[in-house]
């Protein structure tokens, strides 16, 4: 049987997201969305569009906002998740998640947050220095509550979240000893069962954990960077950007080193194992295969990839697809707000504020 979006499901819940900054690229797929299309069937998915987030650094660019958040649920929509078994969560129309971040802030410290290595890491390269708003740490306390506002047992993640992850695990098992009576030595397994309201959810990190962005290797995939292969790319720009990836090897000839940031591509992309023995086999050995044709092997497999996706993508660039990209985003706020609300009644109720339900219609 299957379960649609209005029958009750016992499955575990998931749930991860992106912040609007811009399209999605390769980075992203390898790091995250190719899991979330995997798991669309087991679990009870929940994927968040951290529009919030996006005004820590944007404030003043709220139409570009607008856009990337409805541009985002295109490349979802592409890659492969279904709107009918997965749940598409728009941060600013649930409430709850605000509302829980008031909540957690006061159960993590200061330090907690401004040791964030993520945060810290972000606060350096985007150059925000001493002048960035109060808020924009906050949105690390954010994060938290977006993932516990849904008790999800997973949170599929790239790598560089995992200290995000960590600050919500650590929030949730503060919230179940102070306000459920958890004795602090359970295990994180068996919180809920333990009495608390909030399971202690497990990072998934994604199957490349950090996908290098085209160019010499040492940056990460990030469309700031400008080193970005996006999953909207024509087969042209694809080919294009690969030949930008530079090893520094000169001839075919020349042992090449199997793990260079080419090879961390080929890995990546070609999914036939043997094929890809066989050519770090020849490039370790400089049997006379160049970096010209490791490149075009490697573009046909990223195409094979984007290929299916762009078909997809393009029902929604035809006239009106934004305004259907709203309505997905409408019915998954419905749907998302009833698991929400009732996390913050069952959280409130623990914290002594109980006093009512209210209905969001
Ligand atoms: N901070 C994440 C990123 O920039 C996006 C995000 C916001 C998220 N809320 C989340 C990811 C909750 C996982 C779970 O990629």
């Amino acid at each position: 049987m299957t379960s649609g979006p209005n029958t009750p499901t016992s499955k575990p819940r998931i749930l991860t997201g992106d912040t609007p900054t811009g399209r999605l690229h390769l980075g992203h797929w390898v790091g995250s969305v190719e899991r979330r299309v995997a798991l669309q069937d087991k679990y009870d998915c929940y994927f968040l569009l951290a529009n919030m987030h996006a005004f820590t650094t944007r404030f003043d660019k709220p139409a570009d906002i607008r856009q990337d958040t409805i541009e985002i649920v295109k490349d979802w929509l592409a890659a492969g998740i279904d709107p009918k078994k997965s749940t598409i969560v728009l941060q600013t129309e649930v409430p709850a998640i605000a509302e829980l971040t008031w909540f957690f802030a006061m159960l993590l410290s200061f330090n907690d947050v401004m040791g964030n290595p993520t945060l810290i890491h972000e606060l350096e390269t985007k150059g925000l220095g001493d002048s960035h708003s109060f808020g924009f740490p906050m949105y690390t306390v954010g994060q938290c509550a977006d993932i516990l506002a849904f008790r999800p047992v997973y949170v599929p993640v790239g790598e560089d979240q995992a200290p995000h992850i960590e600050m919500c695990r650590k929030a949730a098992r503060k919230f179940d000893q102070l306000y459920c009576n958890v004795p602090n030595r359970t295990e994180d397994k068996d919180y809920v069962q333990a009495g608390g309201v909030f399971p202690i959810p497990e990072a998934l990190i994604g199957r490349v954990g950090r996908l290098p962005g085209v160019g010499d290797g040492k940056q990460k995939m990030s469309k700031s960077l400008n080193n970005a292969i996006f999953l909207s790319d024509t087969a042209k720009d694809v080919q294009k950007k690969i030949n930008k990836i530079t090893t520094g090897r000169q001839t075919p000839t020349e042992p090449g080193d199997p793990t260079n940031i080419l090879f961390q591509f080929v890995d990546a992309f070609i999914t036939n194992e043997a094929r890809v023995a066989e050519l770090k086999d020849r490039y370790a050995r400089g049997d006379n295969l160049g970096d010209g044709h490791v490149k075009q092997e490697l573009a046909e497999a990223i195409n094979t990839l984007l290929e299916p996706m762009r078909a997809r993508r393009a029902e929604y660039e035809k006239p009106g697809g934004d305004d259907v990209i709203i309505d997905i985003i409408k019915d998954g706020v419905k749907r998302a707000n009833v698991v929400a609300e009732e996390t913050l009644y069952l959280a409130k109720t623990a914290m002594k504020l109980d006093f009512g339900k209210r209905l969001l219609s």
